[in-house]
């Protein structure tokens, strides 16, 4: 059975950037607002973020957010568009301010001020010393982010459809029309017809093996849109946070580092002493990571395999640690048993975050092509998107910074395009993708295990495509992925129950998953240099000549189609990167 509802604006997710938007929507009173999200608003994965939201208030020490655009195209290795860098520092601040007066509770200074503490990259004066620059609540700001969001949009009565799955976005004579999903309580699929659209669905971290992102986190509207002729940019850069519990990989926040934590090598030396002199602990997560695998590939890993390094935490005051640094504190002594108050903690890098997304302008309208040409009434904001603010490494903090600089961008525009523009017809058989979709998981021939091909995806993107790379191991993952997309046809559901069939989501997520993988290993591949999170042993230096420019990956009926975006320079000269 199908239902139908038209709504003015859609959002799509319910993390930090689709609150965000939603709320800002809502404030133009000539639209209606709805937000149709695959999970409940207050699990989305905002929640899992720890150590801080980047603003350059300067409530600790001096800041500027020209310093901060500085950090922030330093950071990401001179990939970032420098106007995109730019207006976000600026705009930052205000919306740090917005969150405080909706209610959030930062933790803050001795005179009651938004406390700040230093993280990765985040420097004064153009890199001279580290700088307090990350806005904290100990270390659940988005936790908190997410709880008070939910709770300014049920006041201002945003329509929500929880536990909706999004398979399909109507996109028709190049504009958006409206959405279709599948309710998750009752199998019944429902057409959304609307005049605007934001894209908020976050990451796709769960192509690797160890991963801080929640299951959910799938690359679901990546791939739909992927699907639908939209190109995704910059998809082979993904970053590896550096601190994930070992073998577990939840995420240990930043922020430990950022209150004097440091990493150290089996035999305890303070190794990024030599690889960051000067900002060692702090130095952006691309180069620590590398560091790390280095560490361990060269025999100096600690423990009893050598595999993993370890997080000292002993020397900071016990009641600063338990003050600021609670939850990180319960996990590592509910997932691997140790305290970190008198313990060395073992860490790994895990996959952590997406720099590429769905493409758009400064201001969130999702575009096609290296002439932005726009999708009218398609807007993207938060992880999904790329505005091209990270470049090719984003800096710790800066992602929630971005959910809600841009999603209040998007809900803004969306509203106002929504305001004067008409409902166009749906076309014709309108649910035909979303029941393609669910059709090839449930009546395919029960050949393959879902769990199968997803383990085999996640342990190959782990060892060909992750923090090192070459042509060798990238060849043979696009070989890898392809075969997997084969196998996939030959899936079926088991379990034909109408109500929660989670059996079939993850069915479908597979298949958004093997999208997102094929075009980071494709753009991985082409690109023949080492920039940020991509590294490239066999082409290891930067190469600004050749590659100074964002990749564009379309879908086609055969192999990926590569094209390239300038990237917006400006005011700050591509530089070699020392930290
Ligand atoms: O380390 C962290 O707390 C993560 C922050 C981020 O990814 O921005």
């Amino acid at each position: 059975m199908k239902r139908a509802h038209k709504f003015d604006v859609i959002v799509i997710g319910a993390g930090g950037s689709g609150m965000m938007a939603a709320l800002y929507a809502k404030k133009n009173p000539n639209v209606s607002v709805a937000v149709i999200t695959k999970l409940y608003p207050t699990r989305s994965h905002t929640g899992a973020a720890q150590g801080g939201v980047a603003a350059a208030l300067g409530n600790v020490h001096e800041d500027n957010p020209k310093w901060h655009a500085f950090d922030t195209v330093k950071g990401g290795d001179y990939l970032v568009d420098q106007d995109v860098a730019h207006m976000f520092t600026k705009e930052t601040i205000n919306s740090v301010l917005d969150l405080e007066h909706m209610g959030l509770p930062f933790s803050r200074t001795e005179d009651g001020k938004i406390a700040q503490r230093k993280f990765g990259g985040h420097t004064s004066e153009f890199g001279k010393a580290p700088v307090e620059r990350a806005c904290y609540a100990a270390d659940r700001i988005g936790h908190l982010i997410l709880h008070v969001l939910h709770q300014q949009t049920v006041k201002e009565n945003v329509q929500f459809y929880n536990e909706f799955y999004v398979l399909d976005i109507i996109l028709d004579d190049g504009i958006a029309k409206g959405v279709v999903a599948y309710e998750l309580a009752t199998g019944e699929l429902h057409v959304f017809h609307s005049k605007s659209i934001v894209i908020a669905g976050g990451g796709k971290g769960r192509m690797f093996k160890t991963s801080s992102n929640a299951l959910s986190v799938t690359g679901d509207l990546r791939s739909i849109v992927y699907r639908r002729g939209i190109p995704l940019e910059d998809p082979e850069f993904f970053q590896f946070h550096p601190t994930g519990l070992a073998n577990v990989g939840i995420l240990l926040t930043e922020g430990a580092r950022g209150e004097g934590g440091i990493l150290r090598n089996g035999s305890g030396e303070r190794f990024m002493e030599r690889y960051a002199p000067s900002m060692k602990d702090l130095a952006p997560r691309d180069m620590i990571a590398r560091a790390m695998y280095l560490e361990i590939r060269e025999g100096r890993g600690a423990g009893p395999d050598k595999d993993y390094i370890h997080l000292d935490l002993t020397h900071i005051d016990a009641e600063i640690i338990e003050k600021r640094l609670p939850d990180i504190v319960e996990f590592a002594r509910i997932y691997l048993g140790v305290d970190p108050l008198t313990e060395l903690v073992p860490v790994h890098p895990t996959a952590h975050f997406a720099m590429g997304g769905i493409p758009t302008t400064i201001d969130t309208n999702v575009i096609i092509d290296s002439d932005n040409t726009i999708v009218p009434g398609l807007y993207a904001a938060g992880e999904v998107a790329c505005a091209s603010l990270h470049g090719a490494n984003r800096l710790g903090t800066n992602s929630l910074a971005e959910l809600v600089v841009f999603g209040r961008l998007a809900g803004g525009a969306a509203a106002e395009y929504a305001a004067t523009a008409k409902y166009s017809d749906l076309p014709d058989n309108v649910t035909k993708f979303a029941q393609n979709l669910l059709d090839t998981a449930q009546n395919g021939p029960r050949k393959e295990r879902v769990s199968d091909i997803r383990k085999e995806l996640q342990e190959t993107m782990q060892v060909n495509a992750s923090v090192f790379r070459t042509a060798e191991l990238l060849s043979k993952q696009v070989e890898i992925v392809k075969d997997l997309q084969k196998r996939y046809k030959g899936i079926g559901v088991e379990d034909d129950n109408k109500l929660f069939n989670t059996e079939l989501m993850e069915a479908i997520e597979l298949g958004f998953l093997l999208d997102n993988a094929e075009a980071l290993v494709v753009a991985a591949l082409n690109r023949e240099e080492s920039r940020g999170a991509h590294s490239r042993e066999d082409f290891p230096e930067r190469n600004d000549d050749e590659w100074l420019k964002h990749t564009l990956v379309y879908k086609t009926d055969s192999a990926p189609r590569i094209e390239y975006k300038p990237v917006v320079l400006g005011y700050f000269e591509p530089k070699p990167r020392v930290y």
